[in-house]
């Protein structure tokens, strides 16, 4: 992993990161099926049903790290029928395999795709009563700043829900899934998208990534209330939620 992190800090994380996401952006929903069996599927829709958006109420969602889409659909169809959703990524490349992806399907028009920053977001103060980031993250080279901007982005209410890798608290999937992420993963990126790299970064940025209880501290730090954490899947994946007040 050594070579692979001095490239990180040459190129620049962001950049790196870019230049990751602009490479896989095609083959992006291919893979994840292939390396989680399709488990990710049922992850995200764990997560919409945590957020438990009301049929009954329309309501806006910030989508940010939304790549191609699977959070924003899941919101939609849960969501009241008025409601809408912006997708925000900083990846060009992701937006367009996004956008080609929800061509087919009848929520296109409820939404709005901007290229951004989580760091940085272009929106108003107080703008969204939903933000989600699904697989996104850990990413972004400074998490503080992306929690800070997604509490400034949210009305007073609004609801923040985090979908990432996190840490495994069960002793024996501990080992067995260091195993299948230093091998498989890997392996399977050379194999079926024809690049090891960027699935070497993936490992890379989920061990790097805070535990559950340090990323919840960060939410309170963005001045977070009743945050809350659920680990899915033995902790292999976390949902962390928040509310502005
Ligand atoms: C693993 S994908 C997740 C996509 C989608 N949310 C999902 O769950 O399938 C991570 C996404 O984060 C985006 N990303 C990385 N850094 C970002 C940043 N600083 N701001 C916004 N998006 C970023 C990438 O372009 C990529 O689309």
């Amino acid at each position: 992993m050594a070579s692979l992190d001095k490239k990180i800090e040459s190129t620049g994380r962001q950049r790196f990161v870019n230049s990751v996401f602009d490479r896989v952006a095609t083959r992006y929903d291919l893979m994840n099926d292939l390396m989680s069996g399709g488990v990710h599927r049922l992850l995200k829709d764990a997560a919409i049903d945590w957020l438990a958006p009301s049929r009954s109420v329309d309501a806006e969602l910030l989508d940010v790290a939304g790549g191609t889409g699977d959070i924003t659909k899941r919101f939609l169809r849960a969501a009241g029928p008025g409601s809408r959703a912006i997708i925000c990524d900083i990846s060009g490349s992701m937006i367009e395999e996004g956008r080609r992806r929800l061509a087919a399907e009848e929520e296109l028009g409820k939404v709005r795709f901007v290229q951004g920053n989580a760091e940085m977001l272009p929106f108003r103060d107080r703008a969204f009563q939903f933000y989600t980031i699904a697989f996104g993250i850990r990413n972004v080279p400074k998490i503080q700043s992306a929690l800070d901007e997604a509490f400034r982005v949210l009305k007073p209410g609004g609801r923040f829900l985090c979908l990432e890798f996190s840490r495994i608290d069960v002793p024996v999937l501990d080992a067995l899934y260091r195993q299948y992420s230093d091998h498989v993963v890997p392996a399977l990126g050379r194999v079926v998208a024809g690049d090891a790299e960027p699935y070497r970064y993936l490992v890379e940025s989920i061990t790097k990534f805070p535990n559950q209880r340090r990323l919840a501290q960060m939410m309170e730090q963005a001045g977070f209330f009743r945050v809350k954490y659920r680990n899915l899947s033995g902790g292999i994946a976390a949902l962390h939620s928040g509310v502005k007040v």
